[in-house]
């Protein structure tokens, strides 16, 4: 039990990534608070995870992130952790094709959601000695053929680089702050991408241990960024990707 008597906060906890997360979290003694915008996913993924609960709130609002933490801290008392995952994936669209609505859209979930997060998490995660796990993308890295997602890229890029400086602003409170970079993972957000035969050999073999990676892969890295077997680690980018970004 690595998180035995921790208070875990998932974004984006109801599906995919975080669910995935926040299930493996759980399962390692810690109580998890799931947050998401549509209530019934959120009360669905509770009933499946030990030791959770769920706190609706649309990230791109202020008000429901402060009453999350709010709530949290009045049923808790404490905050250990903090996972940065809720995000959305754009149309694929070249640059001159986006408007700016769609845009800021995804800047607004991706980016500036995190900060709003973090922002409030801060104060309770210095009393803790917490941890904050950023979750990024390979997309955030480097340009891919095709891929069309320069929102997308720029707001997981941005993630990276805030990692690193988070970790530093924080360093002399003893939060620890890292970042995971997935490739192509099998959840709802990449759904539309594998739709045939065609599309699943494509993405397979875009990964050079020659398949896309389960949610709980991802978990897994957020579990030991989470725990003491991390505890000389903060500002670490690490990718967890099938090999996707070392070509
Ligand atoms: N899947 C991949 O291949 C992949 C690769 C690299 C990085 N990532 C990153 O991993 C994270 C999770 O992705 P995923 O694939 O698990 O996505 P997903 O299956 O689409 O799930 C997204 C989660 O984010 C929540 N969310 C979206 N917009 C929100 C908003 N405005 N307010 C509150 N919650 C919101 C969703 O809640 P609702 O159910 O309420 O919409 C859901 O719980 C994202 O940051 C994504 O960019 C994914």
């Amino acid at each position: 039990m690595k998180l035995s008597g921790k208070i875990a906060l998932v974004s984006g906890g109801s599906r995919g990534i975080g669910f995935a997360t926040a299930k493996i979290l759980s399962e390692n003694g810690a109580t998890v608070v799931i947050t998401a915008k549509n209530n019934e996913r959120l009360d669905k993924a509770v009933l499946e995870i030990p030791n959770a609960i769920g706190i609706p709130a649309d990230i791109r609002n202020s008000n429901d992130v402060k009453n999350v933490i709010k709530e949290i801290i009045e049923k808790f008392g404490k905050l250990d952790i903090l996972v940065n995952n809720a995000g959305v994936f754009p149309q694929i669209k070249k640059l001159h094709e986006i408007d700016e609505a769609e845009w800021n859209e995804v800047l607004d979930v991706n980016l500036t959601g995190q900060f709003r997060f973090t922002k409030e998490a801060i104060p309770h995660l210095q009393k803790t000695f917490g941890s904050i796990i950023n979750i990024s993308s390979d997309a955030g890295l480097k340009a891919y053929e095709g891929f069309n997602a320069d929102a997308y890229s720029a707001s997981k890029a941005a993630l990276i680089l805030l990692t690193k400086c988070w970790a530093l602003e924080y360093s002399k409170d003893k939060i620890r702050v890292n970042c995971i970079c997935p490739g192509v993972v099998d959840t709802d957000m990449t759904k539309p991408f594998l739709k045939t035969q065609k599309d699943k050999e494509f993405m397979n073999n875009e990964h050079p241990l020659g398949r896309i990676g389960q949610p709980e892969e991802i978990g897994k890295a957020v579990l030991y960024f989470a725990s003491d077997d991390a505890s000389w680690t903060t500002g670490a980018i690490l990718t967890v990707d099938g090999g996707e970004s070392i070509k």
